[in-house]
């Protein structure tokens, strides 16, 4: 098979990775792909959002299977262009990858199916949601509608912050037309936990589960940021646990969408709140978590390649996934400043030290190769990830490597795991 996988993060490269484990797998490109995926894969320089000249690439190099990495494509409409050309392609058509890409839409199918998720009201304009804000008092948390790269989320602790995010929202428009209609919801507490399912549009065949680590300092403190860790499995997601997200928002999610004759195909995100009363949804992404992924395919067994085509043509029901029994540990490696302002162009050093430590795999996210140099190009820009007896061990050497990375100004959590320690 000839793949190409969409996409230039950490997410990407470890599916590259992955993917080129499958004995069916003969070529792989990315597009555009980062410094780390030149070499596993060929790199094309065709921009993830660009869906037509993806179409265009996919033709002219009859690809087998075309996996898409990140939301944006997939929310344009992707799925749907390649499926018109007849190209073979993972993931959501455009309908439903609204899951994604609209919240109002994501909780309005969560409540007609009884998926357990927060309370919530949906408004278009400054005074309504002004009102409701009043009447349900704080915290509270307030969501623009749209797409908004994982900064239109405002969890809001008294009235004041309350207002200045709906003011952000919908006065200043910073998210522009993501923002003509918002979400604002209960803020529900407990802890947070990852589950992805593969999807046929029949059958849900869930991954291991994993825990992300959003916030930019250690103890979870500072700005949001697309994720600075991950391990899998997620201790918190216990067998009760388990039970309870098939019965209560796996079974109805896929009979709610069956009966309206909709078929999710590809993988869905759950981003989930384990309270405690039962976990809740936070949101649905469409696509592959970023870091995530990159703890929970070295877990996997499985032919990636295998179990995607299944999920293409309606076949889960034959596989079940099987697991490295050990734990997965993934640090992310950030450029000082990240999520705010940084600098690119710095020089990588220490990658050929880092992957001498045993079990481990570094996945470049934000690099470009460039003279024979690894340089920083992005905001995320290692994924350094190991495997161990326990997540104690994994971190263990997952940090020893992290130590012989250098580049200026570099930046990593020191805490990644700590819940599950
Ligand atoms: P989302 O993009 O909807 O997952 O929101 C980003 C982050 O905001 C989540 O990972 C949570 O940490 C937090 N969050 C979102 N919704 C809620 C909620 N209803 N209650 C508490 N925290 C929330
Ligand atoms: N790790 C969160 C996300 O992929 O959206």
């Amino acid at each position: 098979m000839k793949i190409l996988v969409i996409g230039s993060g950490g997410r990407e490269h470890c599916l590259v990775w992955k993917l080129t484990q499958s004995d069916r797998v003969k070529e792989i490109f990315c597009a555009p792909g980062n410094g780390g995926t030149e070499g596993p894969a060929k790199n094309v320089n065709i921009a993830a959002a660009d869906v037509k000249t993806l179409a265009d690439f996919a033709n002219e190099k009859k690809i087998d299977l075309t996996v898409v990495g990140p939301e944006v494509p997939l929310v344009k409409g992707i799925v749907d262009e390649f499926q018109r050309r007849g190209l073979k392609v993972f993931g959501p058509r455009q309908e439903l990858a609204l899951l994604e890409g609209s919240k109002v839409f994501a909780k309005e199918k969560m409540a007609q199916f009884s998926v357990p998720t927060a309370d919530f009201g949906v408004f278009s304009n400054y005074q309504q949601a002004e009102q409701y804000i009043c009447d349900k008092g704080t915290p509270i948390v307030l969501k623009a509608d749209g797409l908004a790269s994982g900064k239109g989320v405002f969890v809001a602790n008294n009235k004041n912050e309350a207002l200045e995010a709906l003011k952000i929202i919908t006065v200043d428009r910073k998210f522009g037309d993501s923002g003509n209609k918002l979400v604002v919801e209960q803020c529900l507490l407990g802890e947070e936990a990852s589950v992805l399912v593969f999807s046929d549009g029949k059958n849900m065949l869930p991954l291991a589960s994993s825990q992300d680590h959003k916030r930019i300092y250690d103890g979870d403190r500072g700005p949001n940021t697309g994720g600075m860790g991950a391990y899998s499995p997620a201790p918190v997601v216990s067998d009760v646990v388990w039970q309870k997200i098939n019965l209560e928002i796996l079974q109805p999610l896929t009979e709610g969408l069956a009966r309206e004759g909709k078929k999710y195909t590809g993988v869905l995100y759950l981003g989930l709140m384990l309270t405690d009363s039962g976990p809740k949804v936070l949101e649905f992404n469409v696509r592959f978590g970023d870091p995530e992924t990159q703890a929970i395919l070295p877990r996997l067994k499985n032919d990636l390649a295998e179990i995607m085509i299944a999920t293409i043509e309606g076949n889960l029901d034959r596989f079940t996934l099987s697991w490295d029994n050990r734990a997965c540990i993934c640090v992310v490696v950030a450029s000082g400043g990240y999520p705010g302002e940084y600098e690119k162009g710095k020089e990588i050093h220490g990658l050929q030290q880092a992957i001498k430590v045993p079990d481990t795999f570094v996945f470049h996210a934000g690099t470009k190769r460039e003279n024979n140099k690894y340089l920083t190009a992005g905001g995320r820009v290692l994924n350094i990830v190991s495997l161990g007896e326990d997540i104690g061990r994994a971190k263990q050497q997952a940090y020893q490597a992290a130590q012989e990375i250098n580049f200026e100004k570099m930046y990593f959590r020191r805490d990644i795991g700590w819940r599950a320690l």
